[in-house]
């Protein structure tokens, strides 16, 4: 079976992801969910990963940001929106849209470190594929204001340099 993989603005693709996001998090199980009264950013790029039949089977949200850490400057390449259609999981859609996102961020030179969120039940699925828990604190934008963002634990990615520990500030939207 062949698979097409594409890398696509974010805003513009939107309606192309949508179908995927409704059927794998309907409103009804993201209410059951930790995260489910977060606002989140939406994603400058999106990796999708299309099938034969030109379904969306497959989507990872790519997020460029200046964050700090411990007070310092650093850029953050954020992955989040991972997911894979019930019907097409462990086919390796994922490691490979997730492979693609962190080679985009990569190839752009000067992201320092991918960060992701996820539950405790995916944690095993991201440190098989090079990820480590950030154990330090995450702070955040939100519609209230600035607060401490708790709801799913922090995973980096080395690119240049990633912080295990600290502080960091994502100023902005989480994703
Ligand atoms: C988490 C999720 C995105 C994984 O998607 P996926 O496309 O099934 O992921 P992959 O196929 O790349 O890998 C999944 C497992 O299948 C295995 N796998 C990959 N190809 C396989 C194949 N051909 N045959 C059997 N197993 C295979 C992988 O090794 C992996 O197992 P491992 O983590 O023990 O190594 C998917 O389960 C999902 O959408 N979950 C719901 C939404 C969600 O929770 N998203 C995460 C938000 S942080």
């Amino acid at each position: 079976m062949s698979i097409e993989i594409d890398i696509l603005n974010g805003d513009e693709s939107w309606p192309m992801a949508e179908p995927l996001f409704n059927a794998v998090w309907p409103p009804e199980l993201v209410k059951t969910l930790p995260w489910a009264d977060i606002v989140f950013a939406h994603a400058e790029l999106r990796v999708l990963v299309q099938n034969e039949a030109d379904d969306v089977v497959c989507h990872v949200g790519i997020y460029r940001r200046e964050v700090k850490w411990n007070g310092r400057k650093m850029r953050a390449g954020g992955i989040g929106g991972v997911l894979t259609r019930k019907d097409s999981r462990r086919k390796g859609y994922a490691s490979v849209a997730l492979n693609a996102a962190i080679q985009t961020l990569k190839d752009e030179g000067s992201t320092d470190f991918a960060l992701l969120f996820c539950e405790p039940h995916n944690a095993p699925f991201y440190m098989g594929r090079g990820f480590k828990p950030f154990d330090g604190e995450i702070w955040c934008e939100q519609p209230q204001g600035r607060v401490r963002f708790e709801a799913i634990a922090p995973y980096v990615h080395e690119l240049r340099r990633a912080p295990l520990r600290g502080t960091i500030d994502l100023g902005g939207l989480p994703w």
